[in-house]
């Protein structure tokens, strides 16, 4: 069934491999957009979606129409990472992105870890606004000749020492 602006969430659960064409085809239409914006590919865009599935790292938003959005987790301890949010481009602006990212919070915040650490690429300031909205703050930037990265960070409210 095709994902239309109707398509509603209806819940996240963990990413299995029967989703990596739809993780895929998100990864494609959501950071499509910064093609030509950086100099390379965004590496959502080169990763082998199968993996990405399979990992136990992904978790996916879903509609009765199919997977609307991921995104990906890696432990950094005393931090959880998050990586690849995306959101499909017919169902961004729904508050899937922010129900995706309050869940890794929460992750992280039952873990026991300090908090939600995260980078962008400088170029894309919609990312960086989007994630300041939720509450993160920029740590750093790093630049490297093959980008320009800015770093943001959530501490998680009730940390279990
Ligand atoms: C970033 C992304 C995941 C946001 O998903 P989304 O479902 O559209 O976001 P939401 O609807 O949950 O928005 C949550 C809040 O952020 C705000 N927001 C959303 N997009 C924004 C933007 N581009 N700039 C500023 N604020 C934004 C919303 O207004 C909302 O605020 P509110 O809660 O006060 O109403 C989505 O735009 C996307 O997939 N982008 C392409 C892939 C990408 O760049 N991912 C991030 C990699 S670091």
């Amino acid at each position: 069934m095709a994902i239309t602006e109707h398509s509603a969430l209806t819940g996240l659960r963990p990413a299995s491999v029967q989703d990596s064409r739809q993780l895929e085809e998100i990864a494609r239409e959501a950071y499509g957009k910064y093609l030509g914006l950086v100099d390379e590919p965004p590496a959502p865009l080169l990763l082998d979606y199968r993996e990405v599935a399979a990992s136990g790292r992904t978790h996916v938003a879903v509609s009765d129409d199919g997977v609307i959005g991921m995104v990906t987790v890696e432990p950094d301890d005393p931090y959880l990472i998050l990586r690849n949010l995306a959101v499909h481009p017919v169902c961004q602006g729904q508050g899937i992105g922010k129900k995706l990212v309050e869940f890794v919070e929460e992750m992280a915040r039952s873990a026991g870890l300090k908090g939600v650490r995260l980078w962008t690429r400088a170029e894309m300031v919609e990312n960086i606004s989007f994630y300041r909205r939720l509450g993160y703050v920029i740590t750093h930037a790093e630049r490297n000749e093959h980008a320009h990265r800015v770093f943001l960070c959530k501490e998680s409210s009730s940390r279990r020492d």
